[in-house]
């Protein structure tokens, strides 16, 4: 989708936002009643939070094929999951060491303050610049997308969506196609660094694109009810407006791994664990006290912004995530909002591999096949700035280091 005129922008806007009130019988009762759900949801979470209970599920990586229908709801429920031990300590201890050679090695901070300014994503959240670094083809990130462990678990998260459309399967949740993202080194001590809460994969699309319509269609037809955020029909079918930095994949979850320990208040992740919490988001724009061109803060080629003018109910659910020990990973629902807290009151680097499930669908394998000509000349992927720092840098992942599965995971080699 093309869009970055302002009058053509404004226009959609209008013009979605009358398709959209159309839709239900009374939309301000619709977003009334989806309030009331909310509402209730937010109160569970303030009150185990309060008593100290992580609201966010976790299981064990050795549990994946015994868990519990009870636990599967939960996690539906939340939109969001922990799975712990699914690598070793030790071989975490060995991928942070040689990720931090390969920072040190190729100099990257010297790199970085070049390039400083052309990552524009993130520059409407007011936390400020995060201490994200723009690698994705060193080997330790090339080595946790290949791994076996990594692919079980990705499988396994598929699988909790409704991926048939009749007889015809949507995505495929057994093959995967890799998605490069980036790392998160946090310093001890950072106060600058955090990035407010978000959601990726479009912002003002999810009320102007028939794709996202159709996704969120029950929620504006008075359906809240039946609303199934893991029914994938129509989520391959979105179209993002061009931008760099804009994901243009469709992920059944974000993710990541922990290289190191990490608690809270330590600079981590930050979830708001109600995986139909974009209802609220969605209704809410269309209330009359919100201009008629206006979307609540949201604006193109940026993240969805969630704040305290429009949306303080929610942000009072906003819930740091428990301890992680290195090997243990983080996942949420792609509507799931997050953000990374502002402050890294610990004593070690908080550092984390993001890594999204990506399964196997035309949109994916488009991507995917651009994606990997970027990664054969070493250049950032294309839903990337084109910052382009790691196309000389020494100890890159390059084609011979690839196993079998990592080269269909990044269709360099048919499935
Ligand atoms: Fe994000």
């Amino acid at each position: 989708m093309k869009t970055t005129d302002q009058n053509d922008l404004d226009k959609k806007i209008q013009n979605s936002k009358e398709i959209l009130r159309l839709k239900s019988k009374d939309y301000d009762k619709n977003f009334k009643n989806i309030e009331n759900y909310i509402k209730n949801e937010v109160k569970i979470i303030e009150t185990e939070n309060k008593k100290g209970n992580s609201i966010i599920p976790q299981i064990y990586f050795k549990d994946l094929d015994t868990n519990s229908d009870d636990i599967i709801n939960k996690i539906m429920n939340r939109g969001c999951v922990i799975i712990r031990n699914v690598f070793e300590e030790k071989k975490m201890n060995h991928w942070n060491t040689q990720l931090e050679n390969y920072i040190n090695e190729n100099n990257y901070y010297d790199h970085q303050k070049e390039k400083a300014g052309i990552d524009q994503y993130f520059s409407d959240l007011k936390s400020g610049k995060p201490q994200i670094f723009g690698l994705y083809w060193s080997k330790t990130q090339v080595e946790i997308r290949q791994s076996i462990e990594l692919d079980k678990v990705k499988k396994w998260l598929n699988k909790l969506w409704n991926y048939k459309n009749k007889d015809e399967n949507i995505f495929d949740p057994n093959r995967e196609l890799v998605y490069a993202d980036r790392v998160r080194r946090r310093e001890p001590g950072d106060s600058t660094l955090g990035l407010s809460p978000h959601c990726d994969a479009g912002s003002v699309e999810r009320w102007i694109d028939k794709g996202y319509q159709k996704v969120y269609n029950d929620i504006f037809m008075d359906n809240f009810e039946k609303y199934n955020p893991f029914n994938a029909l129509n989520r391959d079918q979105t179209k993002e407006i061009e931008s760099p930095a804009v994901s243009h994949v469709f992920r059944t979850f974000q993710g990541w791994v922990a290289l190191t320990r990490q608690g809270p208040r330590d600079g981590t992740l930050q979830l708001i664990p109600i995986a139909k919490s974009i209802a609220y988001i969605l209704t809410r724009a269309l209330l009359l006290d919100v201009p008629e061109n206006e979307l609540c803060g949201s604006k193109p080629a940026r993240a969805l912004s969630v704040n305290s003018k429009y949306h303080s109910l929610l942000l009072k659910a906003l819930t740091s995530i428990p301890e992680m020990k290195p090997g243990d990973t983080v996942w949420w629902h792609p509507d799931v909002i997050h953000a990374v807290e502002d402050n890294h009151f610990g004593e070690n680097y908080s550092n984390v591999v993001y890594v999204g499930s990506t399964p196997y669908c035309k949109k994916n394998l488009e991507y995917s096949k651009k994606q990997s000509e970027k990664f054969l000349l070493g250049e950032s992927p294309p839903d990337f700035a084109p910052e382009n720092y790691e196309v000389n840098f020494k100890n890159r992942a390059k084609l011979d280091d690839l196993t079998e599965l990592g080269k269909k995971q990044l269709s360099l080699m048919s499935w």
